[in-house]
């Protein structure tokens, strides 16, 4: 496992998300709380859309895709809500030192 330093903290407010290309991954980082971030997978899993772009709910933990309205859980990466049923990837992430880090498999 690789540990990624992605981005200043600042670049996601709380309570939003934002899309990073790393490597191969287009991946969605949101922001709950200031130290608490989660990354999955950008692209829904239903059709194209970004997830990043979607509403989050920080005491729910999940985004709204914006394209067809399926709640994906942050943690899991699966959707709790139709249309989309399959899940997203997640990668385990952390704020440290003013920095977001999202792992990957090397
Ligand atoms: S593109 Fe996300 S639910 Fe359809």
């Amino acid at each position: 496992m690789e540990l990624i330093d992605v981005c200043d903290v600042n670049e996601v407010p709380v309570g939003s998300g934002r899309a990073f290309t790393v490597g191969e991954h287009r991946i969605a980082i949101f922001r709950v709380s200031d130290h608490e971030v989660y990354a999955i997978d950008d692209r829904c899993s239903h059709d194209e859309a970004s997830l990043s772009e979607g509403e989050v709910d920080c005491e729910e933990l999940c985004v709204e895709c914006p394209m067809h309205g399926s709640l994906f859980d942050l943690r899991t990466g699966k959707p709790r809500t139709l249309p989309a049923f399959a899940p997203v990837a997640t990668y385990r992430s952390e704020v440290r030192d003013g920095r977001i880090f999202v792992e990957f498999s090397a």
